[in-house]
């Protein structure tokens, strides 16, 4: 749970896409660190179904994050924005450091989770060495006022075959990472550094479930996948989809891919 202060409601900020009946599910997609909500154009323009791509509080267009960082105050972020649009119930995709808050709001808020897909992530908590160097990064970032220490992860967020083939992926996620806050990476690595494992909270979702890795993620790599896969409910009917030549930003690198692996987990979800 979050001590957070009265006055630190954060606001996460939605971006709606395709036309919805009312009735329809919508497919809300949470980003990864340090990016924001347009890690998901590509895959949003191969869907068929109403999205709505989230900034988490202090990214891409959402207000800075405030008080004690934790997912949890992120999750209560989204949930708070889909209430304010209202949405009732949504399919929610979160890649990477947006998985963490997908199981948060997994837990926190389950009404408002009709299919949770996990795409590049994973539902353990972090190593002692990794948390320590979270908070080394958020130190430095605060210290410099720059996103210096999370730069290098436009080439690692790539796999090798987008590193070698596709040069503008490299620069267009720099070009993400550049336009974050150094407050709000800072911020952020607090968050995931503080997160406790979830690998619970999956196994105890019923709803439809949908795990997306690709095939060449060095960050949260296949067999984390496999781990979480492992850790679905026999109700939720898991599915595992590898996304070819794909690194951890998949929904950029393979967005046919993650596309279709969503809008399945959809149709199941609204079946
Ligand atoms: C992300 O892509 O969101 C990050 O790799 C998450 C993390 O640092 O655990």
């Amino acid at each position: 749970m979050t001590d957070q202060h009265p006055d630190d409601v954060l606001t996460a900020v939605l971006h709606a896409s395709g036309a919805t009946d009312g009735d329809e599910l919508p497919v809300v997609l949470v980003h990864g660190f340090p990016v924001d909500h347009r890690m998901w154009d590509e895959t949003i323009d191969q869907l068929g179904v109403a999205t709505l791509a989230v900034d988490l509080p202090g990214f891409g267009d959402a207000p800075d994050a405030t008080g004690e960082p934790s997912v949890e105050a992120f999750a209560d972020a989204v949930a708070t924005a889909l209430d304010a649009h209202g949405v009732g119930r949504a399919v929610v995709a979160g890649m990477s450091m947006g998985g963490y808050v997908a199981l948060a709001l997994a837990e926190r808020r389950p009404d408002l989770v009709a299919g949770l897909a996990l795409v590049d992530t994973k539902t353990v908590d972090d190593a002692p060495a990794a948390r320590e160097n979270r908070l080394r990064i958020a130190a430095e970032a605060e210290a410099s006022g720059t996103v210096d220490a999370v730069r290098g992860m436009s080439e690692t967020m790539l796999g090798e075959t987008s590193r070698r083939t596709r040069p503008d992926l490299v620069s267009t996620v720099a070009g993400w990472i550049d336009a974050q806050r150094p407050a709000s990476v800072a911020w952020a690595q607090r968050a995931m550094a503080a997160r406790p494992d979830r690998t619970a909270v999956l196994e105890a979702y019923e709803g439809p479930v949908t795990v997306v890795v690709g095939t060449e993620d060095e960050l949260t790599p296949v067999e984390d996948a496999e781990h979480t896969l492992e850790h679905t409910s026999a109700a939720s009917d898991a599915a595992l989809v590898l996304a070819p030549e794909a690194g951890h930003l998949a929904p950029l690198e393979a967005p046919a891919h993650v596309a279709g692996a969503l809008e399945r987990l959809h149709r199941r979800a609204s079946a």
